[in-house]
């Protein structure tokens, strides 16, 4: 593995070695080297530094494979919460903690008078609506299993995917500990990443802890909430949670007040949990102490110190009406239900998105059917499950509801031999990455890029910390190695959000070194890396137009920790293995690359479409109201815009530009008042930036990230307009996939564009310091509520100097509403704004505006600095 002699390793190098010699004997039981050389490495690591964990390991247990969903009983079974839904029953609970301690105190089981039991110290924090979950860790501090609560006694093992949770360390200092918590993915990824393909974060977050070759990008999308820390004497809840986050964990938000408060404490719970970054089905209050713990003692069901104030009347039971289909401005059709009102978390709920044709189908609706519906968080409606009853299917529509146009079905993204392609990915996009590739100067027969988009995660999350590794690497043997190397010791070092990596490799399968360089790769890199995909295409195949008869058409995909396997099954004549990737079963040994893009854009059918929407009312309304508001025009709502393109007013985006009072005023419900004041608000927004103008245009990926990059970097449209995909995918952070969407996504729109340019001033672009990355870049950020910590002239000066944008209302491109918390940094006293509704309608119609507490943002920019 390593060149290095034993002498000139580092700890850091010897520990990783022998890591992964363990890794090779004990989980692959293919070991690489002899038993005397592993003699050696573990004696010169024991030279310098005898007490390392790694030396007092026997097996690989900590990430073998093989415990992986099996069943684990919890040495002490991990208990329910007892609940109440009212102040009373609250109430009746302080009273039993009153006698108890009073009793407590006749008997001389308590030594002092504690007080009264309303004025006892509480912890109050949001009951986390995930997956409940206990961390072992040994005696040297090495996480060494990681189980779910299953029924409280006995859990299952997902100690192979914990690693890759944020707030799960994988080493602490002081063991041996247990540490409980929840596993949930924040409501803001989930939205961003998930919400168009899966009903809720919980189900996602169980399915993705249970996958065995899990999906690393999902992994890392997950977060630990600690909750509890057994092993050690801590004297309280305050103290546990201090505790906590010494060695590592993230510990739910709480608040310590008087027991007293604990009813005023639910009502603010109430107000504020719409701007939790996770889902939450009540609030705990804990007694602080840990005295009070052991003298209240608890049934086999829960424990007495502790109650949960359960939220209520989130989930409801109505009638499906019928499900109508939206079309999209970018022609997806959306299944939307119509339901029979029924009142839920305070509002009537009578519609709810059905998400995909995908969720959809998976429902099995028929009108008239009993279905429950919640609202998840309180916040956005939907249909969880149908309880039958009704009769007439639902059917799917081949024609488009707007324009009558054929639908279609389609894959919303899909991944072929490593290359992580664009949502509309066609043969084209594939054959334009792979010459990408080709065009990379490789050494010794091998092509190779190491990509950490790591970087995208830490952006995402306004965490500068990673950005500086984002590097492409390429090169002959030796530096591909020792890129790869460098990054693994470089691991260890980033704990709690873990490294999302991807690499992608480009080899030639008739050199012996390539099937090296797969194995090292699967062994070493695989289980600490997000992704890794492999694409082997011989040599011949870039060096002549035609494929060469002699050679092997070899193609081959990997997935994530199996991949070898995969992979093995292609080494012509030598391995065979079951279980290979759709496309390379049907591959049948003579495949081209085009061929291979087909098969693989064929395999996933969540999208319903209309086949033409250039042609398509609703398409184009959506896209003009997309190009108008986002030039910062607010006035025309989805009726005027029908009306007008309905009278052939409005047919593309310049038109805007020509429209005179005279034509508004001929639409129902339009004074001469607001007509002038539209045309005047066009006119005012004709000066724009040029990645305003960029955005405004509706190209796919070529949104608030890209367009500011472009301004950034080139300044003026026609420098735009002049690029190639190479050039753009030169940009660390845009993936050639997206590079050659915005680049065909401008060159299909050149006349949309010419069009425009009469009518449009496209400004001098803001001017930052040259050749910075700022950690605010392409993102905006609204606020709204009353801040408690800066004023909100403050925030937005901030948020600019870190390169993001901060416009005046809420958009559907906006990156980050932030919602001021004032009073306690978790129950502040904001209420639901007209700018949060607006949000929450725009992401029920497939925006992602995070919605985030100022408290988060204020972590943000913290991570940012
Ligand atoms: S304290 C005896 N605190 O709620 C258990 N639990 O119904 C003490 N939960 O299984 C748990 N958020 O998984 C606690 N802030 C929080 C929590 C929390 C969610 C879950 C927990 C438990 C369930 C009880």
């Amino acid at each position: 593995m390593n060149h290095k002699p034993l002498s000139q390793m580092t700890v850091e190098e010897l520990e990783r070695t022998i890591e992964f010699h363990d890794y090779q004997y004990w989980v692959l039981a293919a070991p690489v080297i002899s038993d005397e050389e592993y003699d050696l490495l573990h004696r010169a690591l024991k030279e310098c530094h005898p007490d390392s964990p790694v030396l007092n390991r026997v097996g690989y247990d900590a990430h073998d494979p093989a415990t992986f969903g099996n069943k684990v009983v919890h040495d002490r079974p991990m208990l329910s919460l007892d609940k109440c839904y009212s102040d009373e029953e609250f109430n009746r609970w302080l009273d039993f903690i009153q006698r108890t301690v009073t009793g407590g105190l006749e008997s001389g089981l308590l030594a002092s008078d504690p007080g009264p039991a309303s004025g006892l110290t509480v912890a109050v924090s949001p009951k986390v609506d995930g997956v409940a979950a206990a961390l072992t860790y040994d005696e040297t501090g090495q996480l060494v299993r990681a189980a779910t609560r299953g029924d409280g006694r006995m859990g299952e093992d997902f100690t192979l995917n914990a690693r890759l949770v944020a707030g799960i360390p994988w080493q602490v200092d002081n063991g041996p500990i247990e540490v409980r918590g929840e596993v949930y993915m924040a409501s803001s990824v989930f939205s961003a990443r998930y919400a168009k393909a899966f009903s809720n974060p919980r189900n996602l977050t169980a399915g993705t802890l249970k996958q065995k070759e899990g999906n690393r990008q999902q992994l890392l999308d997950l977060t630990f909430a600690a909750y509890d820390l057994l092993g050690t004497e801590a004297a309280g809840e305050k103290d546990k949670a201090r505790l906590l986050q010494g060695q590592g964990f993230l510990p739910v938000e709480s608040v310590y007040t008087l027991a007293s408060e604990g009813a005023a404490q639910y009502q603010q719970a109430l107000e504020q949990r719409k701007q939790w970054d996770f889902e939450a089905d009540g609030i705990v209050i804990k007694l602080e102490a840990t005295a009070l713990h052991e003298l209240l003692g608890g049934t086999a069901h829960h424990p007495r110190y502790a109650i949960a104030y359960k939220f209520q009347g989130d989930t409801g039971f109505t009638r499906l009406v019928d499900v109508i289909w939206k079309v999209s401005r970018t022609a997806t059709i959306t299944p939307v239900a119509n339901v029979e009102p029924v009142a839920l978390s305070g509002a009537m709920v009578s519609r709810s998105t059905l998400h995909n044709i995908g969720i959809f189908n998976a429902l099995g609706l028929k009108v008239g059917d009993k279905v429950q519906v919640t609202r998840r968080g309180g916040v956005i409606p939907n249909i969880e499950a149908s309880l039958g009853g009704g009769e007439t299917p639902v059917e799917v529509p081949t024609k488009c509801p707007s324009c009558g146009a054929e639908t279609l079905l389609a894959a919303p993204q899909c991944f072929v031999s490593g290359f992580r392609l664009s949502r509309s990915a066609d043969s084209e996009e594939l054959q334009a990455v792979v010459r990408h590739q080709k065009s990379l100067p490789g050494g010794a027969g091998i092509l190779q890029s190491v990509m950490d988009v790591g970087n995208r995660l830490a952006r995402k999350n306004g965490d500068g910390r990673y950005q500086k590794t984002l590097t492409w690497k390429r090169g002959d043997d030796l530096q591909v190695r020792r890129g790869i190397v460098g990054r693994l010791n470089g691991l260890p070092s980033i704990r709690h959000r873990q490294a999302e990596m991807l690499v992608l490799l480009v080899l030639d399968p008739r050199i012996e070194q390539s099937w090296q360089w797969l194995e090292m790769l699967a062994s070493q890199v695989v289980p600490h890396l997000l992704d890794v995909r492999i694409l082997m295409v011989p040599h011949s195949r870039f060096d002549s137009p035609e494929p060469k008869a002699e050679v092997q058409p070899l193609l081959a995909t990997g997935g994530n920790v199996g991949f070898l396997e995969q992979v093995k099954l292609f080494r012509p004549g030598i391995h065979k293995a079951a279980g290979a990737h759709a496309v390379m079963q049907e591959g049948k040994g003579e495949s081209s690359l085009s061929d291979n893009a087909s098969l693989a854009y064929s395999l996933s059918d969540d999208l319903l479409s209309c086949s033409a929407p250039a042609a398509c009312r609703d398409a184009r309304v959506g896209s003009l109201e997309h190009f108008i508001r986002t030039i910062g025009v607010d006035g025309f709502g989805p009726k005027v815009l029908e009306n007008l393109y309905d009278n052939g007013l409005l047919t593309t985006e310049h038109d805007f530009f020509t429209l005179h009072p005279e034509h508004l005023v001929q639409l129902d419900r339009m004074g001469e008042i607001l007509a002038n004041k539209l045309v005047e608000q066009v006119h005012n927004s004709a000066t724009m930036e040029l990645a305003v103008f960029l955005r405004a245009l509706g190209i796919d990926e070529l949104a608030r990230h890209v367009s500011s990059l472009l301004q950034k970097e080139y300044g003026d449209l026609e420098s735009v307009l002049g690029l190639d995909e190479e050039q753009l995918a030169g940009h660390d952070s845009i993936a050639f996939g997206i590079a050659h969407q915005v680049v065909h996504g401008l060159r299909k729109n050149q006349q949309r564009i010419a069009g425009l340019l009469p009518y449009v001033a496209l400004s001098r672009p803001q001017v930052t310091e040259e050749g910075t990355e700022l950690p605010f870049g392409g993102k905006s950020f609204v606020f709204t509520g009353k801040m408690a910590t800066l004023g909100r002239k403050q925030a937005q000066e901030k948020v600019r100097e870190m390169g993001g944008e901060t416009p005046s209302g809420v958009t559907t491109d906006l990156t980050w509403l932030v919602i001021g918390d004032s009073g306690s940094p978790l129950f502040g006293e904001g209420k639901k704004g007209s700018k949060m509704l607006k949000a929450e309608k725009y992401n029920t119609a497939g925006s992602q505006i995070g919605i985030i507490s100022e408290t988060r943002f204020l972590e943000m920019l913290k991570e940012s600095q």
